[in-house]
């Protein structure tokens, strides 16, 4: 299946399309020649950056709006083909601190959306982005879609409550919605200002930056980063296939790798740079989710989907970019 073939002309619309992975998602939807719309809005406290957009502007239908506005998603959703639902608050922190805004949008906004597709476009493809973080501390390494959902911060409940909402409307209303569990994505466009959304991005502006790394605990956490292309292949795939109607699929990375060894990485892909040890600030710590391992083989078997993009390349074509675009994200 070649998935120009796919999405050409097609209509497709990415909510959190101004963020990280939503305008990666939007330049590759628009090199497959379909038709992109995008809501999103614009808000700077989370990923969102004009710049992740800036070269595609004209290629692409912008709307500048807040979902929570039920109005705005009945507005937009009206012969679309495709829906990547993307918009969400995403800092597990963020979720501690302002729980209420949190369920609002990765919550309530998810059941106005899923509601929105029923009533207006019952045919839509939707695929919703769910995170492992659902699954809260892991019992076992590497975790299948099996695992128990037992969060450790409300932005796992929230996701969860998001996802489920796709999968029940799948179940009984017959909606074409699926949601992919994703681990650390990184990437061009991620934000790098700060830890607030993601701790790869403020580690990439210290690099540059010739700061050192910040390293929690004794860094022995396991991650498996997911570079951003492989995402998105994933969630082209996903929309591609009926086969994925109604199902939950893990994402993960090629390599699992301790914090610590992926610092050494980074700093060896860089050049040059250090880290520093330091302890786990006491509200991190209480919301770690321990190591993390996806097992990703139910995408692979169902989907055919692989990631692809090996961890020093990805780094590498990370860091790349920002040399080059440092002043639209520091
Ligand atoms: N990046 C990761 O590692 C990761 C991991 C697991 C799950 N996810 C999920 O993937 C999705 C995208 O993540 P990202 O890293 O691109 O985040 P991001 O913050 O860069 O992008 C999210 C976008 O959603 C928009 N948004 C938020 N609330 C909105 C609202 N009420 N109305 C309109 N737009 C709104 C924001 O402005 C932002 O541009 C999120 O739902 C997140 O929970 C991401």
């Amino acid at each position: 299946m070649e998935l120009t073939d796919v999405f050409k002309e097609k209509r497709t619309l990415i909510t959190g399309g101004m963020g990280f992975i939503g305008s990666n998602l939007a330049h590759r939807l628009v090199s497959l020649g379909a038709r992109v719309s995008i809501v999103d809005s614009g808000d700077s406290s989370m990923g969102a950056n004009p710049f992740n957009l800036a070269d595609i502007l004209n290629q692409v239908d912008l709307k500048v709006a807040d979902l929570r506005d039920d109005q705005v998603i009945e507005r937009m959703i009206a012969g679309q083909e495709y829906l990547f639902n993307l918009a969400g608050q995403a800092s597990h922190a963020g979720s501690m601190e302002d729980p209420l805004a949190d369920l609002e949008i990765n919550a309530r906004c998810q059941l106005s959306i899923v509601e929105a597709c029923r009533k207006h476009n019952p045919g839509i493809k939707i695929i919703y982005a769910g995170t492992r973080q659902s699954y809260g501390q892991v019992r076992q390494l590497p975790i299948d879609e099996s695992h128990p959902i037992d969060p450790v911060d409300y932005n796992g409940i929230s996701k969860r409550t998001g996802e489920l909402y796709h999968l029940v409307a799948h179940r009984i209303f017959g909606l074409n919605a699926c949601s992919l569990r994703m681990t650390n994505v990184y990437g061009p466009r991620m934000r790098c200002r700060d830890g607030h959304l993601n701790f790869i991005g403020l580690w990439i502006r210290r690099i540059i930056e010739g700061k050192p790394i910040p390293v929690y605990g004794q860094g022995t956490q396991i991650r498996d980063p997911n570079f951003v292309d492989d995402v998105i292949e994933a969630m082209l795939l996903a929309a591609a296939s009926p086969i994925s109607n109604g199902q939950v699929y893990n994402l993960g990375g090629l390599e699992a790798v301790r914090l610590i060894d992926l610092a050494d990485r980074m700093i060896e892909t860089a050049g040059g740079g250090s880290r520093v040890l330091k302890p786990f600030p006491e509200a991190r710590r209480r919301i770690d989710i321990g190591d993390y391992q996806a097992n990703f083989s139910k995408i692979q078997r169902q989907l055919g989907w692989q990631p692809r993009v090996a961890l020093t390349e990805g780094l590498s074509r990370t860091i790349d970019f920002f040399r080059q675009n440092q002043e639209h994200y520091w």
